[in-house]
């Protein structure tokens, strides 16, 4: 048996959705956008949505739309996917990270204050791996510093917090749209937001700049070719129609994951708050007990591939990754938890169609791997 890490799900609708589109003269700029931005407001319950090319554009195009700029600083997570660090490089602004809680994987709010300085701007949090990092604590100490706080919602659509939808929390969220996630439209993004002038920014800078009532070639401003055609958009509406139960279809798939996984004693199955009100997963990633170092968890990792079963190491710490040594000088130790964390996890094979069969095989084979590994 071949086992991907993920695979999209894509249905005669989906493709008849995108095929519909390519008999139109709409193919960039047209109706399908619209369509798309309507229902993603619906879902983040924001008043306005602009979609765009990548969650990676989608984060930088708030960085940029609230002025973040050279010598400014922003408080992060290192334990995340790069693009949400980098959208603050790309401004010449600094990254500067907080370390993780053990158990969720998300920023630690009790970390934040101690590294604020006079040149912070922002908190950029994200919903790791689709639980939403703890919203209440972060905004009530943006509040009293009087930050704005930015969300990197690109693992988690359609996941609340205490009963509110992801990408609603900060002055701007962020989702994402590549197949390995919750629904895709082959690449893509949207920014959410409630405030208008981070609306109207987003949607010129994504086109080139133009101003809302100006022509094809005259740019107010400096921005981007960050459009999404309607071909993607098109296939991200088809998919939106059955979020609902693509949430419910992949939490059945983690449930049974945790049950089928629960008595192995070498595993840590995933650890969800019970402030999250609704999980939408985006990955399925186990922990490896403190026996298990890096190179036995990577021994891991390689035995399944051989046995068709594809993992991967999410996520390797961002301050270890080697240009962000090179620029500031991080070393291992500087944030112990995302280490210790990022050094034994193991995402699993996890997709929205996948078998009970399919889960099965990948336990028995994990289970033999870690016993063989660990006698090493
Ligand atoms: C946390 C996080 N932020 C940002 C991104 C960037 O999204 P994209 O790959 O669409 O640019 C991703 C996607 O993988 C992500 O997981």
């Amino acid at each position: 048996m071949q086992i991907p890490l993920s695979k999209p799900w894509i249905t005669e609708e989906d493709v008849q959705a995108v095929e519909g589109v390519l008999i139109t003269p709409y193919l960039s700029l047209g109706p399908k956008l619209e369509e798309f931005e309507e229902k993603i407001k619906e879902i983040s319950k924001t008043k306005f949505a602009v979609a765009v090319n990548s969650g990676t554009s989608a984060l930088h195009l708030i960085v940029r739309s609230l002025g973040i700029k050279d010598g400014d600083e922003v408080i992060t997570t290192p334990f995340s996917f790069i693009a949400s660090s980098n959208c603050i490089l790309f401004e010449r602004a600094k990254p500067v990270f907080v370390d993780i809680t053990k158990a969720t994987y998300n920023v630690d709010p009790d970390l934040i204050e101690r590294k604020i300085t006079e040149k912070t701007k922002a908190i950029l949090g994200v919903d790791v791996f689709g639980q939403p990092a703890d919203w209440d604590e972060i905004l009530e100490i943006a509040n009293k510093y009087n930050l704005v706080v930015v969300e990197d919602s690109c693992e988690a659509i359609g996941s609340e917090y205490k009963g509110k939808p992801t990408g609603s929390f900060g002055v701007a969220g962020a989702f994402a749209f590549y197949p390995n996630k919750q629904i895709t439209t082959g690449e893509g993004g949207v920014i959410v937001t409630n405030d208008e002038n981070i609306y109207k920014l987003s949607e010129s800078m994504r086109n080139q700049g133009r101003g809302e009532d100006e022509t094809w070639l005259y740019h107010t401003r400096l921005g981007y070719n960050y459009r999404i055609s309607d071909i993607n958009c098109a296939l991200g509406i088809s998919q939106l129609n059955r979020l609902n139960k693509i949430i419910e279809m992949r939490d059945a798939v983690a449930k049974m994951y945790s049950q089928k996984l629960s008595e192995v004693e070498e595993v840590i199955t995933p650890y969800i708050s019970p402030e999250v009100t609704r999980m939408s997963w985006f990955v399925y990633v186990i922990k490896l007990t403190e026996d298990f170092d890096r190179n036995k968890r990577d021994m891991v990792i390689e035995e399944l591939e051989k046995r068709g079963i594809q993992t991967q190491n999410y996520f390797k710490a961002i301050h270890l990754q080697p240009f962000y040594v090179e620029q500031f000088g991080f070393e291992e130790g500087d944030f112990p938890v995302t280490e210790f964390v990022s050094e034994r996890t193991i995402a699993l094979p996890f997709f929205t169609i996948m078998t009970e069969k399919e889960i099965d095989y990948v336990v028995s084979n994990l289970k033999e791997v870690i016993y063989e590994v660990k006698k090493l």
